[in-house]
């Protein structure tokens, strides 16, 4: 049999969700397109699925026992949609086939989970009938399911796994074992185990998937194993309990029940084994009852462990993405070498930091993993669009870049050889009794010359120009000298001369502006990335970096109330790191003690947040060692 067809009976405002390419489905708008999805389902080898609200269940219900009567159909059951669950379940004529009952919010918040459930259910050819489970167990169910799904910590959900199953079924006791593959063979990767004791373990485990233990059984058979030691019935053909593998616990074990989670593609997962069901202060056997309603969970449960593994998958894509971005930046730039991980880590130093103060202006302010984790991606790519930035830029250490400085050498030595050409010819002209006036000359020329080449030089460097020599510079670039062709040029062209009368630092204005456009290449960078919802504030957090509360920051100029908290907390790491790594070689590192002097002084002219500072200061945030959580992903 194909996939089944789903069929949305849209009557009476039923929500349809929007199209996917994971699920196919038709909407059925009469009883005619109702039969005519039946034709094509007949046709197509495929059974139905109807999804209908409670108001037209049982009048599309009889119409299909009509048709049924009437000529061959094809296997269909129905997902009833209702606001009142209870009321349903407890009706007088719930339709046979009833695969699931779900709300209106819950069909169209959670469809894909919904679809893959409903898919699961249908190729169990023994799914549950809902009607034998009972509403009260059905709505814990649902309960349970929307618990799991929201959990993304993979150690917790199995836990939770474990724990909800046990309570569930009222068992004594329960193991979980994750299935996974390595080098070919299946392995039971983690065994999480509750002896009864109110104290559930994980544990790594490198057991081979066999048949020589119950679960080993269950995973490659996929069949669901209910075991009653008690009345001594046990089948001699089944396999055996491992005590290595299977559940263990010190008291005598009564009834053991393994069921398979399998994924959406069939696949083994995991097996849920549950022991000694406790009833009225007795040990007891698990039924048929329990089995219809184990079954129905690890249905459920199967489904949110691969959501939590593509999750998985989706964080270590992140991980690696930024990983290697990182890799990336530095390789453009590689004076500017862990700066990235150092502002991440004090960052995330800083943003737990603040969690924990219970006073003061942020004592609400607690920071969820989450929003660590986002931030701390945020601090890891906040200069990535250095990479838009010309390399020479970049990397400027003198005001002129390299092959100025040599177009002014080669000047000068032009200059040089003229002023020799034009000595000697005056020597021939004069006569040889005024050579050594001429000579005195030309001597004083050349000196002059390396005098301009070594103001030249020292004007080179990014300290701070002194006026004198501005005015010095000034005469460079106005005089005029001659070269061998008898024409004259400056020594000094109009960009070399703007980049020399640099006061402070390395950069012209231009280039200044344009290291400072790394930010908005960080923003269309980051922008274009899909991110998921828990790092939806990453973008504008690294937007922000090099924002002041007083709105002299860029590129926005934005005020203190619109640049959010995380980035006024990596503003601060970002600073002090620039201001202490010694790695930069245009500057000489800044000691701790001045890098914080710096850093006060720029509180108080209201640039960045004075709370934050102070806990900076006071809890030596600084003193955060690199401890990027990359790679760490469990
Ligand atoms: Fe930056
Ligand atoms: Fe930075």
């Amino acid at each position: 049999m194909n996939q089944p067809l789903f069929v949305f009976y849209e009557i009476d405002g039923l929500p349809v969700p929007p199209p996917s390419q994971d699920f196919s489905y038709l909407i059925a708008k009469s009883p005619d397109q109702v039969l005519a999805a039946v034709q094509k389902a007949q046709q197509e080898a495929q059974s139905l699925v109807f999804i209908v609200n409670e108001t037209e269940c049982y009048r599309l219900f009889k119409l299909m026992e009509a048709r049924a009567a009437r000529e061959k159909c094809p296997p269909y059951s129905w997902v009833v949609v209702t606001e009142n669950m209870d009321a349903f379940l407890q009706g007088p004529h719930i339709p046979g086939g009833l695969l699931d009952v779900v709300s209106k919010h819950q069909l169209v918040s959670d469809f894909p989970n919904l679809f893959t459930k409903f898919k699961a259910l249908m190729r169990d050819s023994r799914f549950p009938e809902l009607s034998r489970i009972g509403s009260q167990t059905l709505k814990k169910l649902n309960e349970i399911l929307l618990k799991l799904t929201a959990e993304r910590d993979p150690k917790n959900l199995l836990v939770g796994t474990l724990s909800e199953a046990v309570q569930l079924l009222n068992a004594q006791g329960g193991t979980l074992l994750v299935v996974n593959e390595e080098e070919g063979e299946l392995v039971f990767k983690y065994q999480v185990q509750d002896n009864g004791e109110n104290k559930i373990v994980l544990n790594e485990t490198s057991h081979l998937v066999q048949e020589n233990s119950v679960c080993g059984y269950v995973v490659l058979t996929g069949k669901t194993m209910n075991l009653s030691f008690a009345e001594n019935n046990r089948n001699f053909s089944q396999p055996m309990v491992n005590r290595q593998i299977d559940h263990q616990q010190e008291s005598p074990m009564v009834s053991l029940i393994s069921i398979p989670l399998k994924d959406s593609r069939g696949d083994c997962r995991a097996v849920l084994q549950l022991c000694n069901k406790l009833s009225e202060g007795k040990v007891i056997s698990f039924d048929e009852d329990d089995e219809s309603i184990l079954r129905s969970f690890a249905t459920q449960a199967a489904i949110c462990l691969e959501s939590s593994d593509i999750y998985i998958e989706v964080q270590k894509l992140f991980e690696g993405f930024v990983r290697a971005s990182i890799t990336a930046i530095e390789s453009r730039d590689p004076s500017t070498g862990g700066h990235s991980e150092r502002v991440a880590s004090m960052s995330v130093a800083l943003a737990r930091a603040t969690t924990e103060v219970s006073t003061g202006l942020y004592r609400s302010v607690k920071f969820k993993e989450q929003e660590i984790k986002e931030l701390e991606y945020a601090a890891l790519l906040h200069d990535f669009g250095k990479i838009g930035i010309r390399e020479e830029v970049l990397v400027k250490s003198k005001k002129l870049y390299g092959y100025q400085l040599s177009a002014i050498q080669e000047r000068l030595k032009t200059f040089k050889a003229a002023a020799k050409i034009q000595f000697l010819e005056k020597v021939i002209k004069e006569g040889a009794s005024k050579r050594q006036k001429l000579e005195k000359e030309y001597n004083q020329q050349v000196e002059q010359l390396d005098r301009c080449w070594n103001l030249i030089l020292s004007a080179n460097e990014p300290n701070i120009l002194h006026k004198e020599n501005e005015k010095l510079l000034d005469q460079i670039r106005d005089e005029k000298l001659p070269l061998p062709d008898g024409s004259a040029i400056t020594l000094l062209n109009d960009e070399e001369y703007l980049a020399l009368s640099v006061t402070q630092g390395s950069l012209t204005e231009l280039e200044r502006l344009e290291i400072e456009s790394h930010v908005r290449h960080t923003y269309q960078f980051l922008k274009m990335i899909p991110w998921t919802r828990d790092f939806r504030g990453l973008t504008e957090i690294a937007y922000c970096h090099h924002e002041k509360l007083d709105g002299s920051g860029y590129p926005r100029g934005l005020t203190n109330h619109e640049i959010p908290l995380q980035s006024k907390i990596m503003t601060i790491a970002d600073i002090f790191d620039a201001l202490t790594a010694a790695d930069r070689w245009y500057k000489e590192a800044v000691p701790v003690e001045k890098a914080l002097e710096i850093l006060a002084q720029e509180v108080k002219e209201g640039k960045i947040d004075p709370v934050l500072f102070e806990i900076f200061k006071e809890r030596r945030i600084y003193t955060a060692s690199v401890i990027s959580s990359l790679g760490k992903v469990a």
